[in-house]
């Protein structure tokens, strides 16, 4: 058994508050304190504002998290009973339960083995498949950017608009992500992210956005994360709605994280070319498509042998994770949706591996990580001869 230098974190949510430096954190606190609007302050709008810049959307709506963010999207088309979405069953428990809370039926789509996205043939079948009972009106596609990495949109929004239903990025685990030169935010018809602690952006509690470029669409999730408010009457609440506002004060981390967002998604790709060319070939990589950039929210490999591999790295100081060990199509919950057979999704829940990826990973981290996956590599390599 080896033991790195020093410890080595899977995520890491602190390091930059040294960097971006305490006192900014502390000023803005106290700024909040003393106006007193802290819930959707002017650090929420001025958010609004940079990151509907940040990606190049004409509308952003900063709210209470990514669960909500995919909630307020989807209450925006009218989502209800008698509804099909087409979600992602390799993913959180959120994409799939956004739909089910407004009563609307997910159906679940298998994934691709190399991307580990949604994988467009199987949503075309998927699509047939409703389309050949008739009992469902086809209203939605959340395709879910899994661990940072974008889906093949051009192929997913065209199968979708074929067949009259829009598309809702998840892009929970991939804002900064970049799909053949658009930023996450701007792909899609709409976009949820998440900015829990552990994601790329992520703030000091729980906080979450909705992209689009249509004005109606951004009015009507403004005015659903208040209850359904009327913008000209307050107390005249004209749809359901919900809480989902942001608070101030992770408004005003946020505004301090992106400071620094640049910096940690470059040493993000840093960290993730060193696993990429140095990682032997026994673990298998997740392909990134062409002329894209995952945000990597997590740097994930399969390979057969995924819980022994898990033992081996957490014996040798090394913290990892299973994500996700279920599809989402076989939890309790959701047992009475699980009518396809997802076989890539079952076989990616046995053999993925997240391995840490945090941007203040050093070399001497990334090289003991190294050495002790491919030293199980090795092994592995030794009994088979
Ligand atoms: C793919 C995906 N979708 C949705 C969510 C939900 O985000 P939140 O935890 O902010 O509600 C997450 C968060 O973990 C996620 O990873």
């Amino acid at each position: 058994m080896n033991k790195p230098a020093k410890p080595i974190m899977l995520f890491d949510c602190k390091t930059s508050q040294k960097i971006i430096g305490q006192d900014k954190f502390l000023n803005a606190f106290e700024n909040i304190l003393n106006h007193g609007a802290y819930c959707q302050g002017p650090e929420t709008k001025e958010l609004d504002e940079k990151l509907a810049q940040y990606s190049g959307t004409k509308y952003c709506s900063t709210c209470g998290s990514g669960t909500d963010a995919l909630t307020l999207a989807l209450m925006a088309w009218d989502v209800k009973p008698g509804d099909a979405v087409f979600v992602s069953s390799f993913t959180f428990v959120a994409s799939a339960e956004a739909p089910v809370l407004l009563g609307a039926t997910p159906i679940f789509v298998d994934s691709d083995p190399n991307t580990y996205n949604m994988d467009p043939k199987d949503l075309q079948r998927a699509i047939d498949e409703v389309k050949k009972e008739g009992k469902l009106n086809l209203k939605a596609v959340i395709p879910v950017d899994i661990f940072g990495s974008p889906c093949d949109y051009d192929e997913i929004i065209k199968i979708a608009h074929a067949n009259g239903m829009k598309v809702l990025s998840d892009s929970c685990q991939s804002y900064g992500s970049v799909y053949k030169g658009k930023k996450a935010g701007s792909i899609a018809d709409m976009t949820a992210t998440s900015f829990y602690p552990t994601k790329p952006l992520g703030c000091y509690g729980d906080g979450g956005a909705v992209f689009t470029n249509s004005n109606e669409e951004n009015e009507l999730v403004k005015s659903c994360r208040v209850h359904g408010m009327s913008p000209e009457d307050h107390y005249d609440n004209v749809r359901l709605g919900m809480t989902g506002r942001m608070n101030s004060f992770q408004g005003a981390v946020l505004l301090q994280k992106l400071t620094v967002f640049d910096q940690e998604l470059k040493d993000r790709y840093r960290v993730a070319s060193r696993y990429d060319n140095e990682l032997d070939s026994y673990f298998g990589r997740q392909q990134i498509l062409d002329n894209c950039k995952s945000a990597y929210a997590l740097y994930t490999i399969h390979c057969e042998d995924r819980d022994e591999l898990m033992s081996y790295l957490k014996e040798n100081g090394i913290p990892c994770g299973a994500y996700y060990p279920r599809p989402v199509n076989t939890q309790t919950a959701y047992a009475k949706w699980n009518t396809r057979s997802l076989p890539v999704c079952e076989k990616l829940s046995k053999t993925v591996l997240s391995i840490p990826m945090t941007p203040y990973l050093d070399n001497e981290d990334l090289d003991y990580v190294i050495k002790t996956m491919n030293e199980f590599a090795a092994k592995k390599a030794k009994k088979a001869a």
